[in-house]
């Protein structure tokens, strides 16, 4: 194991290491939370560290770029990288310990063997990015096995993932506890992504829309209003607040993430509102619950 300085989060590269602190902790009676991440984190991913320091003794986060997870053409090459910001940033939310596989590391024999969550992985952003769930929940299985952790935290910001994983860890028995955590947001309300660097400082300046839109649709809809009406309006507003392409703007059942019926949401129950779109070249996506 390599520890650096005091502001830098201990790191581990092969599984083998991993293994031997994790079972050291396990056998010492300790308990294991585990914070998967691609890295250039932001306090969003800083939030899901203190949630699993509430859960657990010991707190592990990863940091892995899947390529799996990104489909040629996409931002894999150039997606954020900046390994000791992310190290210093975990040591101060309290993370014990990093684990930075290489990707022989992580797919040592390719990738013949896959995890596919069928059907809620193809809706909502498996539409337009088909290969996308299948890439994570690839890698989040194979972290799990590695990491073996007793709980692990992914963020409500990515609703759909976190419930297709949900999903995984229930069909496949991973004796883990899924957590999730409230998205963290900027003052504006812009869900925090790594992504977001993306953005001109203009497009930041607009991209706060998106929240707001998805924020007066779930006030509209808990009042009783129609989906049809309510998605219609959310859609009309972002593309007047500088949203080019609206991939979706919709209204689902919180579990299943299939589309509600057209039809005033009944007393008692809940939903998700979720919503995909187009920042110039930076894709944008959000959700928020919505109760009547
Ligand atoms: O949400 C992410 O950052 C990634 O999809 C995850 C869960 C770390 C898998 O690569």
């Amino acid at each position: 194991m390599n520890s650096k300085t005091d502001r830098s989060t201990p790191t581990v590269r092969t599984r083998a290491e991993l293994l031997r602190q994790v079972m050291d902790w396990k056998r010492a009676g300790e308990t294991v939370a585990f914070v998967p991440t691609m890295g250039a984190l932001h306090s969003g991913h800083l939030s899901l560290i203190e949630k699993a320091r509430e859960k657990a003794s010991r707190v592990v986060a990863s940091i892995f770029v899947n390529p799996t997870q990104f489909a040629p053409g996409e931002d894999f090459d150039t997606y954020p990288r900046d390994e000791a910001a992310d190290l210093a940033k975990l040591a101060s939310a309290g993370c014990d310990l990093a684990y930075l596989p290489t990707v022989e590391e992580m797919y040592p024999e390719g990738t013949l063997t896959n995890v596919r969550v069928e059907s809620m992985s193809d809706l909502l952003d498996g539409i337009y990015r088909p290969h996308f769930f299948y890439g994570v929940t690839t890698v989040v299985a194979r972290l799990f096995l590695h990491v073996q952790p007793d709980v692990a935290v992914f963020g409500e910001k990515d609703y759909q993932q976190l419930q297709i994983i949900r999903r995984m860890v229930r069909d496949l028995a991973f004796p883990i506890e899924v957590l999730g955590a409230p998205t963290a947001r900027d003052a504006d309300g812009l869900a925090q992504s790594s992504r977001n660097l993306y953005l001109t400082a203009e497009e930041r300046r607009n991209a706060g829309a998106l929240q707001a839109a998805l924020h007066r649709a779930a006030m509209r809809l808990g009042a009783g209003a129609l989906p049809s009406e309510v998605l219609g309006e959310a859609r009309t507003l972002l593309s007047h607040s500088g949203f080019g392409k609206v991939d979706y703007v919709t209204l689902v059942d919180p579990a299943t993430l299939l589309d509600l019926p057209d039809a005033p949401l009944r007393e008692g129950t809940a939903a998700r509102l979720l919503g995909a779109a187009w920042m110039g070249r930076t894709r944008l996506i959000d959700n928020i619950s919505v109760s009547r």
